[in-house]
């Protein structure tokens, strides 16, 4: 395989990038990553809207898009609201504050989708393992505790009855199709919205500002998720250089002329609204609690190949 890398970081390289008919997702001689060959997660990664650029994903991109815009920002920031206060009755430590980050756009999906609520912690659990072994750079470990994640998600979608399941259901037409991706809005949505929370809170702490400036600074300036990537599927040129077949590229998502903090072209977010009222609502809650400046002083940022989110710790006295 052939991994020289390959980067584009401004406007103009990174919109020729992630419109080029000819840079795909995945690398043509590895649509499914090894480790995940012959496992309960190769069906549901095929599946994935993320995973694909063949002829289906238009129709497959505008049913999940027409799903998630059957609920507006209003009633997605009014769930929100409700599972922030279920997640966090009172004053939260560093440690818990790290967790609710994570926890809330599961929790909001979660009843959008109708996940049954007496498995909400493991949920959380498994969808953070189930990223882990989706997202790039994944060890073996992380591969097999992922898979083992990935069929617990598939059982528990099984039996899911929320309206957002069944417009997916009835958008998709295939409901194996739609489990997959209800599963994947979970992979999308966890560790950004954690990232737009985390940093939210951080510059809330330098700046004056409200809740929703300080949403749309973190997007502008420091998208969560801070780069993509995409595989040669032939020989082309990018940015006036060659590039070989099977060769990837590295896409920042913030260059100096503009932000692309959900992405540009075919595989553009189709959940921002979705993930600004979730922060909205986790914010303004958080802000009932007063939390102490201490909770947020000691973090560190999350090992990951392309998102930010910072984890707060308790530092040792
Ligand atoms: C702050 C939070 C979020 C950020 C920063 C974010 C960012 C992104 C980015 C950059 C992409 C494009 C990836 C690429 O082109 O390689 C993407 C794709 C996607 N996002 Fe989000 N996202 C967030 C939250 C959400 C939420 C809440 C949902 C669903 C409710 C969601 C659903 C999706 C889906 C399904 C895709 C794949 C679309 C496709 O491949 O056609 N995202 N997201």
């Amino acid at each position: 395989m052939l991994t020289c890398p390959f980067s584009v970081a401004t406007q103009q390289a990174v919109r020729e990038a992630l419109t080029h008919a000819d840079l795909g997702v995945r690398p043509l001689h590895e649509p499914v990553p090894k480790a995940l060959l012959n496992t309960s997660v190769q069906p549901l990664f095929t599946a994935l809207v993320r995973m694909r650029d063949d002829a289906g994903h238009p129709e497959l991109k505008a049913a999940i898009s027409k799903a998630l815009n059957a609920f507006s920002d209003r009633d997605v920031f009014r769930m929100a609201t409700q599972v922030a206060q279920q997640l966090a009755p009172r004053v939260l430590t560093a440690e818990q504050l790290t967790r609710f980050n994570y926890a809330l756009p599961i929790g909001v999906l979660a009843e959008m989708l109708g996940v049954a609520d007496q498995q909400r912690t493991a949920l959380v659990d498994d969808v953070l393992d189930f990223v882990r072994c989706i997202a790039p750079g994944g060890s073996e470990q992380q591969m097999a505790r992922g898979a083992i994640a990935a069929g617990r998600l598939q059982e528990w979608m099984r039996v899911a009855d929320g309206p957002l399941f069944a417009q997916l259901c009835q958008l998709i037409g295939d409901r194996s199709v739609a489990i997959a991706n209800a599963i994947g809005l979970f992979f999308q949505a966890c560790e950004g919205t954690a990232g737009l929370l985390g940093q939210t809170l951080l510059l809330m702490q330098e700046r004056d500002v409200v809740a929703e400036d300080a949403i749309s600074t973190v997007l502008q300036e420091t998208p969560p998720i801070y780069n993509t990537r995409r595989f040669a599927q032939r020989d082309i040129e990018l940015d006036g250089q060659p590039l070989v077949i099977g060769q990837a590229v590295l896409i920042a998502l913030k260059t100096a002329e503009e932000s692309f903090a959900f992405g540009y072209g075919n595989h553009r977010c189709p959940g921002a609204g979705w993930a600004q009222a979730i922060a909205l609502g986790g914010i303004r809650h958080l802000l009932t609690l007063n939390i102490e400046p201490e909770v947020v002083a000691h973090f560190r940022w999350r090992v990951s190949q392309n998102v930010h989110v910072p984890e707060f710790f308790t530092a040792e006295e």
